[in-house]
């Protein structure tokens, strides 16, 4: 569904809440034209008509759920026929379970690993060939800071971040000089629905660890289109990521532990 006119063209994945809305926003609100894609159809079109009304720009919706084998080709499909190429393209959906490794039933541990790893992978494989074809684009995969160590609690889910930070950060050198630049937006905890279900990991966490998605969306956005390799919004979480990478990895595995702990 089209609305609208026409201009430059961002896919936003995740985009019908949290992080991914809030980027929509600020694409939107620079003037980018949207393909929003999530499962939920209702809040992706109540998102698209505020979008349109209040930036005047197109937006096509695109309810797909990327945990299923073959949907992301779906979309490629959908889109290519539709004739909307994907100039930027952000991955912001994915799926959180808390609790310890065993207490997590093994389907929670497949829908974590189908969206944020195979889901993901499989819409860059999609809509990069097109872009290295055409010698330009912009892409952007939320990672998280727990990307940078193993955390007890949200095992599997630090180990589908660590997933995206390497393989943006592979990507983004594989593709120097190509015209396509590649940035991991490394989040901190932001105040989400997604947070708001972390159980304790969210209702223990001090306020001032707990960032805001326009500010996320803000710096997402201008990294995005500088290219920067990895952005980590927040002082006090850039702080603690360099200091994870320096730190060694007994150590900061020995802190998430204890962290784990102290407020589970
Ligand atoms: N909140 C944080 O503290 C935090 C910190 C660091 C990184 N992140 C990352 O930021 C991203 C966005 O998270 P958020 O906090 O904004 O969470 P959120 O508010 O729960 O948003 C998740 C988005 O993903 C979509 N989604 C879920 N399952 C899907 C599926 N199978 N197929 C397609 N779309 C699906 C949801 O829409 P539907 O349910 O309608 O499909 C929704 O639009 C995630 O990758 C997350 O890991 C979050």
């Amino acid at each position: 569904m089209l609305r609208g006119e026409r201009k430059e063209t961002v896919l936003i994945t995740g985009a019908s809440s949290g992080i991914g809305e809030a980027l929509a926003r600020e694409f939107a609100a620079h003037g980018h034209d949207l393909i929003l894609v999530a499962r939920g159809a209702d809040n992706l079109n109540a998102l698209a008509d505020k979008l349109v009304a209040s930036y005047q720009v197109m937006v096509s919706v695109q309810p797909t759920d990327l945990s299923q084998a073959g949907s992301a080709e779906g979309l490629a499909l959908t889109l290519q026929r539709e004739g909307l190429p994907v100039d930027i393209l952000v991955n912001s959906a994915g799926v959180l379970e808390h609790g310890a490794f065993a207490d997590v039933a093994p389907a929670d541990h497949q829908r974590i690993v189908q969206l944020n790893v195979a889901g993901l992978t499989d819409v860059l494989a999609q809509f990069l060939p097109a872009m290295v074809a055409r010698k330009s684009g912009r892409i952007m995969n939320v990672s998280s800071v727990t990307a940078f160590l193993p955390v007890p609690g949200l095992a599997t889910y630090a180990a589908t971040k660590a997933y995206v930070l390497s393989l943006s950060e592979a990507l983004a050198d594989e593709l120097r000089g190509s015209g396509i630049t590649v940035t991991a937006l490394c989040p901190g905890f932001t105040a989400t629905s997604m947070l708001a279900g972390a159980g304790a990991v969210g209702e223990n966490m001090p306020s001032i660890l707990v960032g805001d998605v326009e500010t996320v969306a803000r710096k997402g956005f201008k990294a995005c289109m500088k290219g920067s390799p990895i952005v980590v919004p927040g002082t006090i979480n850039l702080v603690s990521t360099l200091l994870m990478r320096a730190l060694p990895k007994w150590l900061v595995r020995r802190a998430a532990g204890l962290t784990w702990r102290s407020i589970r």
